[in-house]
């Protein structure tokens, strides 16, 4: 994320964000016109060689034009922007620290209680109430309570709901009752549109507010799955960015293709190269809204796996990671497929920059074995004399034997990354799947220019990671450790 504008880049056609097609054009005006004006010169000059004639030359009234014209107006925001790091810790979790941040559950019912015109969200699936697991369990009441207060909303107001077309066995019974309270519900068919998911989780509220993170719409992301995910009150220029990506699944909830490109509404201006500058908890902030895969991205936008990139390559010092699958495969794909960007990126920072790499991912009983032996390999790239230093981590969620008989519960689903620099909240698990053909989004928060006193959000995220990886639920992985006993228990 760059603050000013290089001028290769307004150079660079293939970018053709809204904001830089303004400026090339203007600037391709300019250059044209200089061009244009030395061409003009440079023949005047050879036939005023070739012709000799009396030195009332013209170029004076042909001026160059003057470059240093008023540069394109940088839009900048003034929205009085406040970011909460929320997290959901799943019940019987305990830190020893000082590091806690407001639940997500919180948050989602304070922006519904702020909500005055509309809600708009992107989901996976909805499993608010425990009837899926066909159990009395009492912490399912925070999902039901999200679930009854947006159905009572959507008599109020414009509730609409973008979410993966559900199959056959999941269920339905959410998306039925918040229908029939008036709520707006458009299925999207990515298995049809790219062979993926709708895998995205982001909320926008009155245009003006934004959840995104990792918890999908599940009671369990409440309070039996560890989560993170980001809140931004008050910051209808963010917003507005991110309703351009709901829009997007929007319009895909009724289309049987991908428009391509993208008609100019769903373009932005933001990016990692030109940022949307602004305040956040008064400090001064360059953000930007990434999205996958690809063909979901509209002229302007970042790609998630370009943001990721990127975000690393920018390190100076550190990397920390932590999500809950990490694999340099396709997961989903067949023939089986290796796809390794990301994995190339982290070892060549660990070897030509000399970053500290962390990654801490998480094991359950439903972990694929293979995660582990590439973990490895991953983990084996340290040589301290050397300065070579990537280590890996898992984090296990433990579980009462109560706890256990819930489903698809107890573990780390969190998707974010922190670096020296940089924070970045996704809802991508690390795997080729993610960034190829399932539809995912993070926020990028760039705060490196700040002299604030205040805790930046890389600060803040920063500690979570070093509280979870520090704590006494993180074991580190060597070449010896054996899953089984501490992963399947
Ligand atoms: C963060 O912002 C600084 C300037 O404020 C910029 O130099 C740097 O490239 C940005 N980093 C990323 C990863 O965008
Ligand atoms: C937390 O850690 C501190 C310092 O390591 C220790 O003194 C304290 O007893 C710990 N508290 C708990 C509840 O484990
Ligand atoms: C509208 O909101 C009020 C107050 O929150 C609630 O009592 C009522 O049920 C809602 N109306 C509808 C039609 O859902
Ligand atoms: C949603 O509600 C409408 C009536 O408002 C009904 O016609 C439609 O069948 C419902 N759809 C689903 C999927 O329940
Ligand atoms: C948004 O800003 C207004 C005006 O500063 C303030 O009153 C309100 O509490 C803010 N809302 C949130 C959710 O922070
Ligand atoms: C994991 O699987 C084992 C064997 O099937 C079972 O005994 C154990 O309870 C499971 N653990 C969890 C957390 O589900």
């Amino acid at each position: 994320m760059k603050t000013g504008i290089p001028y290769h880049q307004l150079e660079d056609e293939s970018r053709g964000q809204e904001y830089n097609r303004r400026t090339q054009v203007y600037y391709r005006g300019l250059i044209a016109l200089a061009t244009g004006a030395s061409v003009l010169l440079v023949i005047m000059a050879l036939c005023n060689l070739l012709i000799p004639r009396p030195s009332s030359s013209s170029s004076s009234s042909h001026p160059v034009p003057d470059i240093s014209l008023r540069l394109p107006n940088m839009e900048s925001c003034t929205d009085p922007c406040r970011i909460v790091l929320v997290e959901s810790i799943p019940e019987g979790l305990e830190f020893n620290s000082s590091t806690t941040h407001p639940s997500i559950f919180q948050s989602w019912m304070n922006l519904m209680n702020e909500a005055r015109s509309s809600v708009d969200i992107a989901s996976f699936y909805w499993t608010l109430t425990n009837k899926d697991t066909h159990t009395h369990e009492p912490t399912a009441n925070q999902g039901e309570a999200v679930l009854n207060r947006l159905a009572e909303l959507s008599g109020n107001l414009s509730v609409r709901i973008a979410v993966n077309t559900p199959q056959e066995k999941q269920p339905r019974h959410d998306l039925r009752l918040l229908n029939d309270s008036g709520a707006h519900i458009r299925t999207v068919n990515m298995k049809e549109l790219t062979t993926g998911v709708l895998h995205t989780k982001f909320w926008v509220v009155d245009k003006q507010h934004i959840y995104i993170g990792s918890a999908n719409m599940d009671w369990r992301s409440l309070t039996q799955v560890k989560e993170l995910g980001v809140v931004v009150y008050n910051c209808s220029c963010l917003a507005a960015d991110l309703s351009k990506i709901f829009e997007a699944y929007w319009f895909l909830g009724e289309s049987k293709s991908i428009p391509s490109p993208w008609p100019e509404r769903f373009s932005t201006m933001y990016n990692k190269d030109t940022p949307l500058q602004l305040p956040l908890n008064n400090t001064p902030s360059n953000v930007y809204l990434s999205s996958s895969p690809p063909s979901l991205c509209a002229a302007g936008r970042t790609s998630d796996l370009q943001s990721i990139l990127s975000v690393v390559e920018d390190a100076e010092s550190f990397v920390y990671i932590a999500v809950m699958n990490y694999l340099p495969t396709m997961e989903f794909s067949h023939p089986k497929r290796y796809w390794a960007d990301i994995d190339t990126q982290l070892r060549r920072v660990a070897y030509e920059k000399r970053i500290k790499v962390r990654l801490l991912i998480s094991c359950w009983n439903s972990t694929q074995p293979v995660m582990f032996s590439f973990l490895k390999s991953l983990a084996s790239v340290y040589d301290p004399k050397n300065n070579l230093d990537i280590q890996v981590r898992l984090f296990v969620v433990p579980a009462t034997p109560k706890q256990k008989e819930i489903p698809f519960a107890r573990v780390n689903h969190n998707k974010y990354m922190v670096t020296d620099k940089i924070a970045y909240i996704g809802t991508s698990n690390w795997s080729g799947d993610y960034f190829v053909n399932t539809a995912g989004s993070a926020l990028v928060v760039n705060q490196t220019a700040s002299q604030s006193v205040e805790s930046t959000v890389q600060s803040q995220l920063k500690a979570v990671f070093e509280r979870d990886w520090n704590s006494d639920y993180s074991t580190p992985l060597t070449q010896h450790s054996n899953l089984k006993d501490f992963c399947y228990v």
